[in-house]
């Protein structure tokens, strides 16, 4: 344990993503690792606090919403939604999520701000370099060649000067390398802590903290013409959604415990911007700050462009959450770089969670079921427990003290090997006291000393158990139906303090009856799932469904079936027609001017025929937000108002799909 921990408590955060970007698995890398660790944590009776949110201000949404004819607040809370519904379906638990345009996170940033430019630790200058738009980050000539690209992502650098006002992170390089230098494991993995340390060691120069070339960010108290820097603005959240400096705040018991996980691209804000900050306040740095590696998939870096971006909600959707979390976590050692493909988690769903795990499940409770009618044979009877079974016991209770190291050095992947190697003990047991064969004696009988089966049951049994606790950080679903097959009752993982209490082996309450359920993890068929996969790639139907057309039930017609993942990407929201206007040269056509609540639209719509603009005015009627924009006789229609249609002789008519009056506007449809 950390010297500088506070009572054990444990408080993770994950970066704060930028709202406009699409999730993919990175981000739900991220998350999914901040999540086990934080049940982890929670589950050893830790104190724990588990943060994560979205990075909203800056010039890229600032244009964004330009293009799109929107505010940028009304941009960042249309989009923010496509990261907040991702975290539900991959089990996320956060206790909190912030967004940076949240008030209870400005005026933070401002306090931030303020003091250090009281203190002078902030001073305004000049500032002329060369600018990054995208990385939103200047750099000065020494790091900049002749093709005046960015250093960090390779694109075109535009030179700009103007006033700023700057941190002096000058001051901090001597109290930053004695503080890592105190604290070797203040940066991990050892790699990034070397990167870091001779980093600073080559000299820190004062950082920019102001630009005057955007709007949208917070404004610097006083001085309206800047608005704070987006990284330091956005830094700031790890404690301003812990309510400081509000005395008796939630940042009191937190923040001495506060660790970051971030990808390998950003650990230099966080290990050395962010804690000079920090320092300069008179605040402790993060106990830690943990960089993980990247993903490519099959080989390649993700890009939009090339269509690669391997997308969460459809692997959670094909895969079920917990099968993607596990390969996320087990795959890669953590803090490496790892290289996604849907063919490798196929076959470690196979191998470690049909067989491994599936078979180990099925096979002690198929015995449970047969042999004892269900029932699961008393503790007392582990009074009896052999040389062998009191090894596979010893096996357990030193693979919750490797786990325990494993999870305190966030080596994610080792703690699941070692959970693995339990699994594994647990098969070879089987193997090895072959309780089949004590199975079909009868209890009487004299080759079945001393009620042995009774003994090697209910030994398998525990193994199950304890491998439950210990998995549910990593999978939680699967983790709660193994115990509710255990006959443990299904809310055991509701509350996870609870559990440090039950990992005494044979701990339990008496009497259970097992009750097995489906099995965990059906095996993937490889050669019919490459089929499937190869016309999901060409984009005809999900993958691990029975048939592309199934027939509806209904009208005997038959349809593509899609999954829930593809239906969310249709953003359909509620909305007030407010005006209908004719469009020239058409006698179909609409121009309707729409109110969604926080923005307006047009839409063009071909229902002139049927309705007049006053029997349209004021309903609620439901809009396709996110279809592409498409000019329709010169205007240009900004999403598709939805209709039902019914062709009958030849005339077509429109019944308007609408919700209730009051109902209110931008509501989404799920
Ligand atoms: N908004 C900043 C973070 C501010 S934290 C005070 C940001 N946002 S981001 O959305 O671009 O990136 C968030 C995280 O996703 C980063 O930690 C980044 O490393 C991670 N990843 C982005 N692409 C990734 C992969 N291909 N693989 C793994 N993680 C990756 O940066």
């Amino acid at each position: 344990m950390n010297e500088r921990e506070n009572g054990g408590g444990f408080y993770i955060t994950t970066p704060i993503y930028y709202v406009n970007d699409v999730p993919h698995i990175g981000h739900a890398y991220t998350t999914i690792a901040c999540d086990a660790l934080a049940r982890w944590h929670r589950t050893i009776g830790h104190v724990t606090r588990f943060l994560t949110g979205t990075d909203e201000h800056g010039q890229k949404i600032e244009q964004t919403a330009q293009k799109r004819g929107m505010t940028p607040i009304e941009l960042c809370d249309e989009v923010v939604v496509n990261i907040q519904k991702l975290w539900p379906l991959l089990e996320v638990s956060n206790d909190d999520f912030i967004r940076t345009t949240e008030e209870r996170h400005t005026k933070v940033v401002q306090y931030f701000f303020k003091t250090l430019l009281d203190k002078g630790d902030i001073y305004k200058g000049n500032y002329e370099g060369w600018y990054c738009l995208p990385c939103e980050t200047y750099f000065p000539d020494a790091q900049v060649d002749e093709r005046r690209l960015c250093p960090d992502c390779g694109r075109p650098l535009t030179k700009m000067s103007e006033e700023s006002y700057f941190f002096r992170l000058s001051n901090y390089a001597e109290k930053l390398i004695a503080h890592y230098e105190k604290h070797p494991d203040a940066i991990m993995p050892q790699a990034r802590y070397n990167e870091v340390l001779s980093f600073i060691r080559g000299g820190l120069q004062d950082l920019s903290v102001s630009r005057t070339t955007l709007k949208w960010g917070i404004p610097v108290p006083g001085d309206d013409k800047h608005v704070i820097y987006v990284w330091l603005d956005a830094l700031v959240n790890y404690i301003s959604a812990l309510g400081y400096p509000q005395p008796g705040g939630l940042w009191e018991t937190h923040w001495p415990n506060a660790r970051h996980m971030v990808g390998k691209d950003i650990i230099r804000f966080h290990a050395v911007i962010w804690p000079a900050i920090l320092m300069a306040m008179g605040l402790n740095p993060p106990l830690r700050v943990f960089a993980h590696g990247w993903w490519t998939v099959e080989g390649d870096k993700m890009s939009k462009s090339k269509g690669n971006v391997a997308d969460p909600f459809e692997m959670t959707e094909l895969y079920g959450a917990d099968a993607f979390r596990y390969f996320l976590l087990r795959e890669v050692p953590f803090g490496n770089d790892g290289d996604f493909s849907e063919l490798g988690m196929a076959h470690r769903i196979n191998s470690d969670l049909a067989n491994d795990l599936g078979n180990l499940l099925n096979r002690t409770l198929q015995m449970i079921e047969k042999y004892r009618g269900g029932r699961l044979p008393a503790d007392d009877c582990l009074t009896r427990a052999k040389e062998t079974d009191r090894s596979v016991a010893l096996t357990a209770s030193r693979t919750i003290e490797r786990m325990k190291a494993e999870m305190d050095e966030f080596a994610l992947d080792s703690a699941l090997k070692t959970l693995w190697a339990l699994i594994a003990a647990g098969n070879k047991y089987i193997d090895e006291t072959e309780p089949w064969k004590l199975g079909s004696l009868s209890r009487d009988d004299l080759r079945e000393p001393e009620g042995r089966l009774d003994v090697i049951l209910r030994t398998l049994w525990e193994i199950l158990r304890l491998s439950a606790i210990l998995l549910h950080p990593f999978m939680p679903e699967t983790a709660g139906e193994i115990w509710a097959q255990l006959g443990l009752g299904p809310d055991a993982f509701s509350s996870e303090e609870a559990l440090l209490s039950r990992w005494v082996w044979g701990h339990c309450p008496s009497p259970v009856s097992v009750k097995k359920g489906e099995v965990l993890f059906p095996r993937i068929d490889i050669p019919k799932w490459k089929d499937e996969k190869a016309q999901r790639d060409a984009g005809k139907r999900p993958a691990a469904e029975p048939s592309a057309a199934v027939p509806d039930a209904a009208c005997g017609e038959k349809f593509d079936e899609i999954g829930i993942a593809d239906f969310k990407k249709l953003e359909i929201r509620v909305a007030r027609i407010e005006r209908a206007e004719t469009v020239e040269k058409s006698d179909k056509l609409y121009k309707l001017h729409v109110d969604l609540g926080t923005r307006k639209r047009v839409i063009v719509s071909g229902i002139r025929e049927q309705f007049s603009a006053e029997e349209l005015i004021g309903k609620r009627v439901l809009i396709l937000c996110n279809l592409k924009p498409a000019k329709l006789r010169g205007v240009t229609s900004e999403g598709m108002l939805l209709a039902a249609e019914a062709t009958e002789g030849g005339k077509t008519t429109y019944s308007l799909a609408t919700v209730s009056d009051g109902f209110p506007l931008g509501s989404l449809i799920s």
